[in-house]
């Protein structure tokens, strides 16, 4: 059965005398199925698994959802027992920020300017610095993130690439609702006719990645984006990119090779974003 600790100390003890690999998969709670896929696929690798909930408020704006975003521990220790977790480490801030206010932080560099970085100033430091702080207080063999967050997971993977980190970073593709939405904790904030309108982005991204030319790619998507905003409720996109995976930069016409088109909308008060990754041949 799943242990829930909340200090370093318990985590320690709970890993003491476990032998073999750890996976972990980092959360901010509220999971749901796209959590659990990770938690599965982390079952399936390793002899002991860690998941992490922590809200962390060093990734959050001052104007973004940090005090209302859903807190549900009790809901998450109960999926994570039925997931077959090792242990929930569900931190307080003073355990995962000791010296209060973090000075020094992991910097992302270009990759943390554009995108969500450039709409979400400073997020994807605290993303990295907290990301980094969890894997030395976890210290795992493996370390699990969605594809729903393309931009993160490709920032993680070129931390632990500059940093020579000692762990193996795996991505798991998106899961989605049964007509395409990207699951994801801020949904439950949607009322059933933004619930509606927000399809229009996943339908964005499969008219997308149904062409082939970056051109046509961009253009298809943009039309849907458009049809959205026309909508009732309209959604507000903030962007809509076709970029490298690794980079995360804009592919030009000659491109050939992975890529991923990613964008972001508001939808009433809730912002979402999703992503679909392609080739171009
Ligand atoms: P959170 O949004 O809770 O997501 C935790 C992990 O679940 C991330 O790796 C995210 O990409 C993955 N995930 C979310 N929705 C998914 C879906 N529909 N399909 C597949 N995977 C999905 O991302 C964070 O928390 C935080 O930034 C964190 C990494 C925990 C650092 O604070």
């Amino acid at each position: 059965s799943t242990l829930l600790v909340h200090t370093r100390a318990e985590l320690e003890a709970a890993r003491a005398g476990r032998i073999g690999d750890v996976a972990v998969v980092m959360t901010m709670g509220a999971l749901h199925e796209g959590h659990l896929t990770l938690i599965r696929a982390a079952r399936q690798a390793a002899k002991t698994v860690v998941v992490t909930v922590f809200v962390n408020p060093l990734q959050f704006g001052p104007n973004e959802d940090f005090s209302r975003y859903p807190r549900t521990l009790d809901a998450d220790v109960k999926l994570c027992e039925q997931a077959e977790a090792d242990i929930v480490f569900a931190p307080a801030v003073e355990d995962v920020y000791p010296g209060g206010e973090p000075m020094v932080r992991i910097t992302p560099g270009p990759m943390g300017e554009v995108l969500e970085g450039a709409y979400r100033p400073g997020h994807f430091s605290g993303m990295l610095t907290v990301v980094n702080k969890l894997l030395n207080l976890t210290a795992p063999d493996y370390a699990y993130f969605g594809e729903k967050d393309a931009q993160q997971l490709a920032l993680i993977r070129r931390m632990a690439l500059d940093l020579n980190l000692p762990v193996e970073i795996r991505g798991v593709p998106t899961v989605r609702e049964p007509d395409g939405l990207a699951l994801s904790s801020r949904n439950r904030f949607l009322s059933p006719a933004e619930r509606a309108s927000a399809l229009y982005l996943s339908k964005a991204l499969f008219a997308g990645v149904s062409r082939r030319t970056p051109a046509e790619i961009r253009r298809s998507a943009q039309g849907v984006l458009e049809q959205g905003a026309q909508a009732e409720p309209p959604i507000r996109p903030d962007y809509l990119a076709l970029v490298d995976p690794e980079t995360f930069a804009e592919v030009d016409e000659a491109y050939r090779g992975p890529a991923v088109l990613a964008l972001a909308a508001k939808v009433g008060a809730t912002r979402l974003i999703d992503n679909l990754p392609l080739r171009i041949e």
